[in-house]
């Protein structure tokens, strides 16, 4: 028969090619430290049913310790017959401490195995992404803080558009991160639920204590049917569309910044320890960082459709294309836990020249103040509009600033204007005036400060 853990029933070889192709050893072994948990919980478990007795229990758990260590000082040997991080394990555990260790996998199967490894190493490392995001908001709000007398050009349609705070610009990223960082706090705790008990499908024959194990690997609930149980990688799916969406966030502002770095702008300048120059024109400074950060982007929405495709067509239970589950998740986790890092590098060592986005506040952008300011006076906002288009033409056609037009320039537009007609030329003004809960006037910003700082200390 073949040595393979799975060989009793085969007596033929498997082609050496197809060894390779079927082995997930040099990607799942990630996994190392949540299947030794896993397997140290399963040991006790075993042990309070009467599988195993004391001494073959601490025997288990401290041989796993010693596989474990191995991984840890980098010492373990992968040896040709390891298809996986599971088997590879057991292989190691049986040469520590002999014939015992062939009792560990009793009533267990691979399928609940690996699936509860990869709900620990996927809750582990998403905790560690909220740490790096926790960090981003901070910078962003620090920052914010510091820099909240600075006015810049508002856009959309990337037009110019309003005079806002550079505060509330950067805050507006600073609550897509929040958002991202709900989501993923939900997505731990959906994905923090036991399969192991689950068997290879249909269930576990030992009465194995699956609340014992959910305690023991610090998962907050059971998952009560085993087809389910072994099947469910929704979580993946939506660990993949968390990591999309907060991407999406991360690429936005890098294009932002990337627009607002140009010679054309030059709002801001990058740290030298973010950007790269070039190899053939002196004098290029280039923003690598953040076209790396949205290049990143698409890589991480193609790991999301590709796992789906996989996902999508499966019988029942455990096959094994779930194997292809991991690296998509592995290869997201990583782009992102670089990405998070890399962009609070860049926000927070980045420059701004606060009169280079002062210079391109111009009148014209405060047309909407002229409207509004007729409104205070009584006329209806759809006919402001209209007059203080005819402003903004009759401006144009002298080739002046709306704010070199004479009172009986306005007053010939409309009889409601009036000598304080001249005191809404104030870019600092229009701002403060957007001051309703979410506007970008002091106040309201300290607000929005205030509210992500004590989310920031609660979390
Ligand atoms: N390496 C496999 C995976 O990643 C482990 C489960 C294998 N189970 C099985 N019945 N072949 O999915």
């Amino acid at each position: 028969t073949s040595a393979k853990l799975w060989g009793g029933r085969f007596t033929g070889e498997t082609d050496p090619l197809m060894d390779a192709f079927n082995a997930s050893i040099h990607f799942d072994k990630k996994m190392y430290e949540a299947d030794i948990r896993g397997s140290q919980a399963y040991a006790k478990a075993l042990s309070k049913k009467g599988i195993i007795n004391n001494d073959e229990c601490a025997t288990l758990v401290d041989g796993l310790e010693k596989v474990l260590e191995e991984w840890q000082n980098n010492t373990f040997v992968i040896k040709p017959g390891d298809e996986d991080i599971h088997t590879a394990n057991e292989r190691r555990l049986g040469e520590f401490v002999g014939s015992v260790a062939g009792k560990l996998h009793t009533g267990r199967s691979r399928n609940d195995q690996v699936t509860t490894d990869l709900r620990i190493w996927a809750r582990e490392e998403a905790r560690k992404l909220l740490g790096y995001l926790k960090q981003l908001i901070a910078v962003a709000v620090e920052r914010a803080e510091r820099e909240i007398d600075v006015l810049m050009p508002g856009y959309t349609h990337l037009q110019r558009a309003q005079p806002i705070r550079w505060s509330h610009w950067l805050l507006s990223y600073a609550w897509s991160w929040q958002a991202d960082a709900k989501r993923l706090e939900q997505i731990i705790d959906r994905l923090n639920v036991l399969p192991l008990g689950s068997g290879a499908l249909a269930g576990n024959p030992f009465n194995i204590d699956r609340g014992f194990l959910a305690q023991e690997l610090g998962f907050n609930g059971i998952i009560q049917n085993s087809l389910y149980g072994v099947s469910d990688r929704d979580y993946i799916a939506e660990l993949l569309f968390w990591a999309s969406m907060a991407m999406v966030h991360i690429s936005r502002i890098s294009e932002d910044l990337i627009i607002y770095s140009s010679g054309e702008f030059g709002f801001v300048t990058l740290a030298d320890a973010y950007s790269t120059g070039s190899s053939l024109m002196p004098q290029k400074k280039n923003p690598d960082s953040l076209e790396l950060l949205r290049g990143k982007s698409g890589r991480v929405f193609g790991q999301l459709s590709g796992f789906l495709m996989t996902y999508k067509g499966l019988p029942s239970t455990y096959n094994k294309d779930l194997q292809e589950d991991k690296e998509p998740l592995f290869d997201a986790v990583e782009t992102l836990s670089g990405s998070l890092q890399i962009t609070a590098g860049v926000l927070s060592t980045l420059t701004i020249h606060p009169q280079k986005m002062r210079q391109n506040l111009s009148i014209d952008m405060l047309a909407t103040d002229l409207a509004e300011y007729l409104v205070r006076k009584g006329v209806p906002f759809r006919e402001t509009h209209h007059i203080a288009g005819a402003a903004v033409r009759l401006a144009e056609e002298r080739n002046t600033s709306m704010s070199a037009l004479s009172l009986s320039d306005f007053k010939h537009l409309h009889t409601a204007f009036d000598n304080d007609i001249f005191e809404i030329w104030d870019f600092e003004k229009s701002v403060e005036n957007r001051s309703s809960l979410g506007g970008t006037s002091k106040q309201t910003v300290i607000e929005q400060i205030r509210i992500l700082r004590s989310w920031l200390a609660e979390h």
